[in-house]
């Protein structure tokens, strides 16, 4: 953060070595909320590669006492933040340079360097977090040895953690103590911590596979440690996994994870010391639910899997953070997958996952902020810790695990890191292991072509088109791809799009793939490599027009446009072999349905047509009817093909945006799919609401989504027949139910429907919850998301704001009001009168003061706002404008409403 000047952009083209090497620091704190002393002793030597330079050290918000090199004062001088020294020693040898500084971590609300949560300290470096702790060569390929020693109050900070291993403790005068810290391996800044602070542990012992023996530890407040049984067997599944699936090993002898409520994003994968949002440690089936525990599993995982991907190799620059990012998000997916066991369990996860991407990345991908998986600039890095680099970069990792297969993969892990094992590299040299231990693979042959999913923003698109020749019996299938331009990128040149496929007879039956040219039939399922502009396929010894099912698994991260009929859709939705595409073709059949409701809707008069209650064709109900009632599909897959579209899914699709068509469309389609289907929801609710003692399992799991899922829809059924029987089984689930799953679905229900028993719901969940802050986030999250009726949502907004228990300092508190509210209300949020957007622009501007990184987050809910229809296009120009006005503006704000005002 930056207030004064203009900030600067930073281009990977400038990348350069640094002048200096900083081989090994030597940190002691005297630890104080008020005042902290840090003594910073480094062991400093020229990089004798590139020419010679002064040192400038990189520093922010600290009080500098003394600089001492080889233990005499050194004349000095300050350029902005950075500390310069012009008059080291000549010469290669290495020399001692001693930093003196403090700061105050009471008054530290960024979250950034070292900071106070609940009279804890904590620490967050990455990405430039450490310069805020001391003066240093904040960049990740300078990689130091660290030893520290924590000095603090002991009755106030009885627990004094670092990184590696705990070498010395011991008591000091004045009711102080001590702890000294080592860490074995070299490392960048941005992966030191430390935690003092009164906190209890689960300790487990492990004993690896190589025989090696560990301590583990999950630290907590006190009284939460019932709840880190879930992150602790996630820790030791992780563990297990990376050793089994790629060799790798733990090379700690002790791994710990600390607990804070206090934190900026999920979780940090600081070397041996994890630090971790609440959110993705603490977990019981009372105060939990089934997402909870799966993104617990999920969250430890990336962050253990962190340790090898990001550690022991890390980044040379913040340009190549989807080498670190981008490969840990694929390998806790592929974790996740391994663990969810049954096929039809991994496409559950795999369908999760890609909805993800497609409603937050694929915007991301169409709007101002638009940047390749490895960035050629930014303002400021923590505006990129971005769905791209994390999401699209899993994609891309994912795609080259297709062309090379799964055991050619790992052997390219083994290279990657037979080769850069305690280096800071970049995304070339990953690819570039990738393909070297698989020569023959379509990856290497295609390496230069393939890495422009690296260089080229956006999202690309393939047209499919296919045609039926009875004469020859054969079938060709046209592909072409294209990518339009994104911000500073014009020109786009073809990518390499694997594309998993296969075609299904007149009876939904796979057919045996036969390219023209090949001697035989082979099997119903290929992938196929399109990298032309166009390309055409010709399949032979096929008696009847098929039907297609293209990109299978969702096989590369694009755009597919095919003309469907929907007799052709209702096919692969009941009979598609890939679970992907059968729940992708009830999407696309629920889409056109929307679409065309939307597009029916704008007169040139401006007032939007009636829209009818019977928008669903009997065919589509007819489909889901067959879901919902099916012998054999899971419950989790029922409840993923059964809900429609999200409404910025939808708004995506269309050029000009109007959120409250939309909204009222999508409401329209829910009441009649609730209508319509009542008995089978009634029959789903019976067959699956009891999951008997709970386990955050997939299979029951899934039973659960659904059971609410068909509570959800009786009441907007009741709430359509004026019916009391199913919000008044709706209120008693939710006081008997045994977890929280069960309980806050059918809270859920209540309040989505608008049924006046939703408000006694709410006032008895916060009475029994209101000591739980992540509870407590639910029910504000909850409240801020529901369903505009009347206009009311900006003042269910505003009065969550004014509640006690609000705070805008608790990142996670502020999320639950704010974020749902601008991000996950769209018809409450964009308001015809722009108040909505006036809401927002208040609140970025109040939280830029407090916390910059949360600010620019917020900042980026009008991402879109070019495409949105009058009135709401001005109204929310006009919001970003005031932000934008304003002069004391961290560079993490300003970077995000520059570059939205310039689309
Ligand atoms: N490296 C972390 C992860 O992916 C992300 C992270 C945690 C982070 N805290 C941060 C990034 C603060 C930027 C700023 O697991
Ligand atoms: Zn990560």
């Amino acid at each position: 953060m930056m207030r004064e000047g203009q900030a600067t952009a930073i281009h990977r083209a400038d990348y350069a070595a640094p002048a200096y090497w900083i081989d090994t620091v030597d940190l002691t704190f005297d630890l104080d909320p008020a005042k902290t002393r840090v003594l910073n002793k480094m062991r400093v030597r020229r990089n004798s590669g590139v020419p010679a330079a002064p040192l400038r050290l990189h520093g922010d918000e600290l009080n500098l006492a003394r600089v001492l090199v080889n233990g005499a004062g050194t004349s000095f001088k300050m350029e902005g933040s950075c500390l310069v020294l012009e008059n080291l020693p000549e010469g290669d040898a290495p020399f001692d340079l001693e930093i003196f500084t403090t700061c105050c971590p009471a008054k530290n609300t960024q979250l950034s360097g070292l900071y106070v949560s609940q009279g804890t300290f904590f620490t967050q470096c990455e990405a430039e977090g450490f310069r805020r702790i001391t003066y240093f060569l904040d960049r990740p390929d300078v990689m130091a040895s660290y030893t520290v020693l924590l000095r603090a109050d002991k009755a106030q900070y009885p627990v004094l953690l670092s990184n590696g291993n705990l070498i010395e403790q011991g008591e000091l005068e004045d009711g102080r103590h001590f702890a000294r810290w080592n860490d074995p391996h070299k490392k960048p800044c941005y992966l030191f911590a430390l935690v003092a602070g009164k906190l209890v542990a689960r300790e487990q012992r492990i004993r690896a596979r190589s025989g090696t023996d560990h301590l583990l530890q999950i630290y907590v407040r006190p009284g939460d440690l019932e709840k880190t049984e879930h992150a602790m067997n996630s820790l030791m599944a992780s563990i297990a996994w990376d050793e089994a699936r790629f060799g790798l090993p733990l090379d700690l002898e002790r791994f710990m994870i600390v607990a804070t409520s206090d934190f900026n994003m999920g979780a940090m994968e600081n070397k041996g010391l994890n630090i971790f949002n609440t959110k993705y440690v603490l977990a019981s089936q009372a105060t939990a639910t089934d997402v909870d525990f799966a993104n617990i599993e999920s969250v430890v995982g990336h962050e253990y899997f962190h340790n090898w991907t990001g550690n022991r190799v890390t980044c040379r620059d913040w340009f190549q953070l989807s080498l670190k990012e981008g490969l840990t998000v694929f390998r806790d997916q592929e974790f996740s997958l391994d663990l969810a066991g049954s096929p039809s369990a991994r496409a559950v996860k795999r369908i999760e996952d890609v909805r993800v991407l497609r409603t937050v990345q694929f915007p991301e991908d169409a709007g101002p902020m638009a940047h390749p998986v490895r960035p050629d600039s930014y303002v400021e890095i923590n505006n990129f810790y971005t769905v791209t680099i994390y999401e699209k970069g899993a994609e891309v990792v994912r795609m080259q695990h297709t062309l090379v297969g799964r055991e050619g993969f790992a052997k390219g892990m083994k290279l990657y890191f037979e080769r850069h094992d305690g280096q800071a590299v970049t995304c070339d040299d990953f690819a570039q292991a990738i393909a070297d231990a698989n020569p023959e693979s379509d990856l290497a042959r295609l390496l230069p072509q393939f890495k422009r999913w690296y260089s080229q923003a956006g999202t690309p698109r393939v047209r499919a088109v296919g045609a039926y020749d009875a004469a020859t019996r054969s079938y060709r299938l046209t592909l072409s791809q294209s990518l339009a331009p994104t911000p500073g990128q014009a020109e786009k040149l073809p990518m390499v799009i694997p594309v998993a496929l296969g075609l299904l007879d007149a009876n939904g039956q796979p057919i045996a793939l036969q390219l023209e040219g090949e001697a035989a039939p082979g099997a119903a399922d290929r992938t196929v490599v399109l990298t032309e502009p166009s390309h055409s396929y010709t399949f032979v010894n096929i008696d009847s027009a098929p039907v297609p099912s293209l990109l299978r698994g969702f096989s590369a991260p694009v755009h597919l446009d095919i003309d469907y009929t929907d007799d052709e859709l209702l096919a692969l939705l009941a009979h598609d072999t890939d679970a992907f595409n059968r729940w992708e073709a009830g999407q696309r059949l629920a889409l056109r349905i929307a679409i065309n409701a939307i597009a029916a809707g704008a007169g040139d008069t401006g007032a939007a047509a009636p829209i009818a209650p019977d928008l669903l064709p009997e065919s589509f109900i007819a489909a889901m009817r067959d879901v919902l009632r099916h012998p054999t599909l899971d419950a989790a897959f029922k409840e993923l093909v059964l809900a429609l579209p999200s409404e910025g899914y939808i708004a995506e699709q269309l050029d000009v945006v109007d959120p409250q068509r939309i909204h009222a469309v999508r409401e329209a389609l829910r009441t009649q799919l609730a209508t319509a289907l009542r008995p089978e929801w009634e029959a789903a609710w019976e067959q699956h609401h009891d999951t008997g003692a709970y386990r955050p399992d997939a299979l029951s799991s899934g039973r659960r989504a659904l059971a609410g899922m068909a509570l959800s829809m009786l009441c907007v059924a009741a709430r359509e027949s004026g019916d009391t029987v199913w919000p008044g089984r709706a209120y008693q689930r939710f006081k008997d139910a045994g977890n929280m799953t069960d309980r806050f679905n059918a809270l859920s229900a209540l309040v989505v429907s608008g049924q006046p028993l939703a408000e006694q719901a709410l006032a008895r969940f916060h009475a029994m919850f209101k000591d739980d802050a992540l509870v407590l986030d639910k029910w504000f999250a909850l409240q801020a998301g529901a369903p505009d009726r009347g206009g009311q949502a900006l003042a269910t907004a505003k009065a969550l704001l004014a509640h006690p228990d609000f705070s805008l300092k608790n990142p996670n508190r502020a999320r639950s009001v704010i974020f749902s509210y601008c991000n996950a209300n769209p018809g409450g949020f964009h308001r015809a009168d722009g108040a909505g957007y006036a809401f927002w622009a208040d609140r970025v501007l109040e939280l830029d003061a407090i916390n910059p990184q949360v600010a620019a987050r917020l900042a980026r809910s009008l991402d879109r706002w070019s495409k949105l229809a009058e009135p709401y296009r001005s109204a929310a120009r006009q919001a970003i404008e005031r932000v934008a006005a304003r002069p004391a503006l961290s560079n993490d704000v300003r970077e995000v409403v520059t570059r939205a005002l310039a689309d």
